[in-house]
């Protein structure tokens, strides 16, 4: 390994089990020389595994409400007193609707669901930005990472009131990029990842479609969830620190594609 996250203290939300984005960046971290803790919904520390994570990296699971301020105030506090000093990393890894698990079609929407979906999906990205910083509990030039998906430019009809949550999530890292970036040169970026067997991926109905899709789509096929932890390890690393205010496509290509070679094989057959 290449020692990329030497000496960093840093905070991963959303590692549930290990097929999620975090879990598998919380591994990379550990590998890179990074501190840090995880933090997850209290409901989720106990159906999901992240005690096992933590075993394996070292540390401390905070609970954490990602809605709740005064949850994400305790979870600075802990976070320093473990790690012994300001973060120098976020990764917001945090997604669910209410009306996408409920299969409630997009003209059926169920609006107090819909204001739920965006505070756990959006909001809470802007409440660990304005609690951290707040309580000043960010090193200058740290790097704050959220994960997006291509349906907050683009139409995919199961995708439901996520869209609309993920393009507040991109809008929010553009806002907040500007003021830590002017007043700590912090980074905020959101990657825009392909599909991934995760919990939340497969919680969308015709996910296997999506994923063959887009695997089809993207000359280097569809990026992995190790694949999006590197990724993320980069923008934490020192190596990037002029790179702000993006939605970064992290999809083999896929974002820039009209039609590949195998959808017209597949469609002419
Ligand atoms: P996952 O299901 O493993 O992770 C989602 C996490 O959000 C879970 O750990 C869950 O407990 C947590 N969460 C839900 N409500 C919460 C709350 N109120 N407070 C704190 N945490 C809460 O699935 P995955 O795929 O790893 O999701 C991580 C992020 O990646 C999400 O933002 C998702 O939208 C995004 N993403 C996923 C893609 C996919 O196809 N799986 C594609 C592009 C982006």
């Amino acid at each position: 390994m290449y020692n990329l996250l030497k000496g960093k203290r840093g905070i991963i939300t959303g590692a549930l089990d290990e097929n999620s984005i975090a879990w598998r960046v919380a591994l990379k971290a550990k590998e890179e020389g990074a501190t840090f803790t995880l933090t997850n919904a209290p409901i989720a520390l106990r159906m999901g595994k992240i005690k096992q994570l933590a075993d394996e990296c070292n540390t401390i699971v905070i609970p954490a409400d990602a809605t709740l301020v005064e949850d994400i105030e305790k979870l600075y506090q802990q976070s320093m007193e473990h790690l012994g000093g300001k973060i120098d990393f976020l990764l917001h890894s945090i997604g669910m609707s209410p009306n996408v698990r409920k299969d409630r079609p997009y003209n059926d929407l169920n609006y107090d669901w819909f204001l739920k979906t965006l505070d756990i999906s959006a909001l809470s990205f802007h409440k660990l930005m304005q609690v951290g910083e707040k309580a000043d509990a960010l090193n200058e030039k740290a790097s704050i990472v959220a994960l997006s998906y291509i349906a907050a430019q683009r139409t995919f009809p199961d995708y439901g009131d996520m869209a609309q949550a993920k393009a507040m999530l991109e809008s929010i890292a553009r806002s907040y990029g500007y003021k830590l970036g002017k007043s700590k040169k912090i980074r905020v970026n959101t990657i825009s990842q392909s599909p991934t067997p995760t919990t939340a991926g497969t919680g969308i109905s015709g996910f296997d479609v999506f994923l063959e899709y887009a695997e089809k789509m993207s000359p280097l096929g569809n990026a992995t969830a190790d694949d999006c932890a590197n990724y993320v390890i980069t923008l934490f690393s020192d190596l990037t620190e002029k790179v702000t205010m993006q939605n970064l496509y992290h999809d083999g290509g896929f974002s820039a594609m009209g039609i590949s070679e195998e959808i017209v094989a597949q469609f002419g057959k």
